[in-house]
């Protein structure tokens, strides 16, 4: 199914950049991961430079899960119910991220909410992939809001991750009109394909933008004069 000829994306990246060695990323995800599986088939063609070094699932039926099984990618279940606090969650989250070195996070449907001190950690190296064009219709039920309200666009957007919720620099979105004969599950399917499309580009331009800070904190490290 084609998202619609009538599509637009914005900013038009061109390319998708390169990085040498491979972006390390780790994947949080809750759900089906049909963009876990994209990110996993376009690293694997060497279209896009990363290595996805986990996957970690809140919930131990996720499809995202029996992804990771086919496609050899590490994976960790941490479920918030095993913990007396979202603190210690997420304290759990996060050693798992740096004992693999991730240098980004990517929220694909990652369904619980981060708390600042999750983002502190991992300052402007966390982005999530929200099925409309922010700022309207953020939260968990964006698409069925979205027709609820009656409005002829949809769409998606890639963003850095702020503590407030949907919120944060916006990276790239993607828009498309929403027909007469759309319903929830024909949109859903629409917008996945074009979130296929966009997080991929999300990725290669957040990732740019880590690699050139690192780069430039190293140099600093070595001047003399700094
Ligand atoms: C996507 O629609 C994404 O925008 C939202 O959760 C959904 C995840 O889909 N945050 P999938 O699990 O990648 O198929």
């Amino acid at each position: 199914m084609k998202p619609n000829s009538n599509y637009l994306i914005s900013p038009e990246f061109t390319k998708l950049h390169k990085f040498s060695p491979k972006l390390k990323v780790g994947i949080l995800a809750s759900g089906d991961g049909s963009n876990f599986l994209n990110l996993i088939n376009l690293a694997n063609n060497f279209e896009l430079d990363i290595d996805i070094k986990i996957l970690i699932s809140n919930n131990s039926n996720a499809g995202c899960i029996k992804k990771a099984i086919d496609n050899n990618i590490p994976f960790s279940i941490i479920s918030d119910k095993e913990f007396k606090n979202r603190d210690l969650f997420e304290q759990e989250i996060i050693s798992k991220l740096n004992n693999n070195e991730i240098e980004l996070v990517v929220l694909a449907g990652w369904m619980k909410i981060i708390s600042g001190g999750f983002v502190k950690s991992f300052k402007n190296r966390i982005i999530n992939i929200h099925p409309s064009v922010l700022p309207s219709f953020k939260g968990k039920n964006a698409i069925k809001d979205s027709l609820k309200e009656g409005v002829h666009l949809t769409g998606c957007s890639v963003h850095f991750v702020e503590t407030e919720v949907d919120s944060g620099k916006l990276i790239i979105q993607a828009v498309l009109p929403i027909m007469a004969n759309d319903n929830e599950d024909s949109l859903i399917k629409k917008i996945h394909l074009l979130e296929h499309k966009i997080l991929p580009y999300g990725i290669s331009e957040a990732g740019y933008l880590i690699r050139n800070e690192t780069k430039d904190k190293n140099q600093k490290n070595l001047s003399p004069h700094s």
